[in-house]
């Protein structure tokens, strides 16, 4: 008999972008209906480079947590060669900074303060992992002559493989990852390097970006890969090993940013996260393994105490609207017009 109703302890999103300003007002409000915890990006234009700025973008997040909400958001400071070790000590001591984002220079949206060369950021990452502290880091090679497809490899080959040799305590989040490659590769390393992994990474392939019409809607970075990696993903997401856990990457952006001759990469999830992955769980009989992927393995990885409130999955089907407000104009989120076929109620006490 097929479950239809699924309690597990809360979930957590250890990578999610929530923007800011009028914005907030929305996407808080998307993740704090499921998620406990998450860990929140810094790429804002500018950047949050600083303990001082991730406090103060902290306080505008925590401003738009609906009343009765316990909903925690976990910073991150944006890595750049300027970053010292002083800062890195700062960071640490912080409670509510939980990691630092390395963005290869100009890979991906609002990057373009990232790292271009990799031996200036030595002293940090010398630092966090002294002190523990986890490097998060966007795994695709910038080169414009290596092809999109083949970016997380490379990074895999050229950067990571190497900088785990140089580094072997440093924390490491390989974040969203999309290819056979970077799982056959975290599940090679120990206990210090992990993965997370996205919805739409699991539920699409390149053909449901690109066959039959460029859906902009599904363009995000890294980009959507053949049907060999999504199974990959699949599989270790679904496995039980504690290296892989939830992060949705959820990344709103406009309608007129998306739809439009060069548009921007990003995938709104935030709206029904837990919901989709559900079905990707489900899908592959694996249920009984959710609980750990969405609530255990990151809060372990991260050294934080699991979450004592529990959450209730249904499986009663609901149409996700068309657009959802976002600052001033609106986002089309995954999966907008169409069912999911799972309902998450809210976290009870
Ligand atoms: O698709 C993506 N969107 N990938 C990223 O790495 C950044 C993100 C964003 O901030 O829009
Ligand atoms: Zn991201």
């Amino acid at each position: 008999m097929s479950l239809t109703t699924l309690s597990i302890t809360q979930p957590d999103d250890w990578h999610l972008h929530l923007r800011d300003g009028e914005a907030l007002k929305t996407t808080v409000a998307h993740s704090a209906r499921v998620f406990a915890r998450a860990i929140v990006m810094p790429n804002l234009k500018p950047p949050v480079t600083t303990v001082a700025q991730a406090l103060s973008y902290r306080q505008r997040i925590v401003s738009c947590i609906p009343k009765g909400s316990t909903f925690d958001p976990l910073m991150t400071l944006y890595l750049t060669e300027q970053l010292n070790s002083q800062e890195v000590q700062r960071a640490h001591e912080a409670d509510c900074v939980q990691g630092i984002k390395f963005y290869p220079a100009g890979a991906t949206t609002n990057s373009e303060s990232g790292v271009a060369e990799l031996e200036c950021v030595y002293p940090a990452l010398e630092k966090m992992a002294e002190v523990g502290l986890p490097l998060l880091i966007h795994g695709e090679v910038t080169d414009t002559e290596i092809d999109i497809f083949d970016r997380e490899r490379v990074f895999i080959e050229t950067i990571l493989e190497p900088l785990t040799q140089k580094f072997p305590k440093l924390k490491i989040v390989l974040e969203h990852i999309t290819t056979k490659d970077a799982v056959d590769f975290v599940s090679r390393q120990g206990k210090n390097i992990a993965a997370t992994i996205t919805p739409h990474h699991l539920l699409l392939n390149r053909n449901d970006l690109l066959a039959g019409g460029v859906r902009p809607h599904f363009y995000c970075l890294p980009i959507l890969k053949r049907n060999i990696h999504q199974r990959a993903l699949i599989e270790a997401a679904t496995s039980g090993n504690s290296k892989f856990f939830l992060g949705t990457d959820s990344a709103p952006h406009s309608i007129e940013t998306k739809e439009t001759s060069c548009g921007c990469a990003g995938i709104y999830s935030a709206h029904a996260a837990l919901e989709l992955y559900t079905e990707v769980f489900e899908a592959e009989g694996a249920l009984d393994k959710l609980e750990g992927f969405a609530s255990f393995f990151g809060a372990d990885f991260y050294n934080l105490p699991r979450n004592q409130t529990q959450i209730t999955l249904s499986k009663t089907p609901f149409t996700v609207p068309k657009e959802y407000s976002f600052g001033s104009g609106s986002v089309i989120p995954m999966r907008a017009n169409e069912s999911i076929s799972w309902s998450a109620y809210e976290a009870t006490k």
